[in-house]
């Protein structure tokens, strides 16, 4: 078991496995490196399947307990499914993080491999809006996500990036999940520190507080304090992870790059550990060193984009989500009756 100085031991490995991306999100942070690149670019850096296999079996050694893919758009790549079914025999919670768009025809073969859940983003139920802010198209990504759904990669979590465009909107992605079985929600509070864009936070009191009003039930996580706003059959989260020390205390991550460094943190980037070429107790000993580094809240060692991005303070502007849904009820809304 690696534990870092603040007590959190690290069971969860995110890995990428591309920089590159078919959409090219407005939010996007791509895992703290900077703008993804197209499906086209040289990839020649990417980690090989043997380099994740291989990081793998080094976390699992450690305690790591479920590994999650990301990218870029792991799908670019088409040897996903090997990566999978190397990747479970060691470690079996395996888990992929998607844009969604190039989902359905791989979910099955996906699952065959092994793989056990997806998130898909999807920030928008109207194809309008959704090329907007991804600059891709919403259908193939619904086709992604009924794909996933019933070849059994359930629960599918949508992750919906919450920033000024997609507030009003939320109600509306509450009632398609609650209406589609297999799928939960997860609201992602936008960071703006990695993206340079701070204008686009908004306030999640109001977004908390349409959420109170219109779950069910409200369920608090005994861990993390999170609360579960349960919609009928369904869940949704808030995920609040910007300037939040309590979010950083309960963070038992580490994260991978699609070159194979180590990084403590999803908002640093001065903590990077390579690892390429390196035998395995030098593997061990990047793993150790990544670990040592960890610092209990990212605060000031936040990535430096430059003098425009750091410091600033996040301006929330009043898109609430109430002024999109005053009356409160999302269109098509019914059942409400069973609000406790
Ligand atoms: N803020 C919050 N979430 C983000 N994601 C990407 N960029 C940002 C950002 N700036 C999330 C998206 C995607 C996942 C890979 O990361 O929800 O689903
Ligand atoms: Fe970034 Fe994911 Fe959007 Fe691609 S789909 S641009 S990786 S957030």
């Amino acid at each position: 078991m690696l534990t870092d100085a603040w007590g959190r031991a690290v069971t969860d490995l995110r890995i990428s496995v591309t920089k590159r991306c078919n959409f090219a999100c407005v939010y996007c942070h791509d895992e703290g490196l900077g703008p993804v690149a197209r499906p086209g670019a040289p990839h020649g850096e990417e980690l090989t399947v043997e380099e994740v296999e291989r990081l793998v079996a080094v976390g699992r050694e450690f305690g790591v307990r479920s590994v999650k893919f990301t990218g870029g758009e792991p799908l670019v790549r088409g040897d996903l499914e090997q990566i999978v079914a190397r990747t479970v025999r060691q470690v079996p919670d395996v888990s992929l993080t998607t844009n969604g768009s190039l989902l359905a025809a791989r979910a099955e073969s996906l699952r065959d491999a092994g793989l056990k859940r997806v998130n898909v983003s999807m920030d928008s139920t109207d194809p309008e809006q959704f090329r907007a802010i991804r600059h891709g198209a919403l259908r193939p990504v619904l086709a992604g996500v009924r794909a996933a759904v019933r070849v059994g990669l359930t629960p599918v979590k949508l992750n919906l990036v919450v920033f000024g465009p997609t507030v009003a909107g939320i109600p509306k992605m509450v009632d398609y999940v609650r209406g589609t079985d297999g799928l939960k929600l997860q609201l992602i509070q936008f960071m703006p520190e990695l993206v340079q864009h701070e204008r686009w936070a908004v306030d999640l009191a109001g977004v908390r507080r349409w959420l109170e009003e219109h779950a069910s039930q409200v369920l608090v996580r005994e861990m993390h304090h999170r609360r579960i706003y349960r919609f009928g059959p369904t869940e949704v989260e808030l995920v609040d992870p910007v300037r939040n020390p309590e979010f950083c205390a309960n963070c038992h991550r580490i994260r991978v790059t699609h070159r194979g460094e180590l990084k403590g943190c999803l908002n640093r980037n001065d903590d990077l550990v390579p690892t390429r070429g390196l035998n395995d107790d030098a593997l061990r000993g990047a793993f150790r060193r990544v670990i040592t580094e960890r610092v209990p809240y990212y605060g000031g060692y936040i990535t430096d984009l430059g003098s425009s991005s750091v410091g600033l303070p996040m301006v929330a502007e009043r898109t609430a989500v109430e002024a999109a849904a005053p009356a409160g009820e999302p269109d098509g809304a019914d059942g409400r009756g069973e609000r406790s």
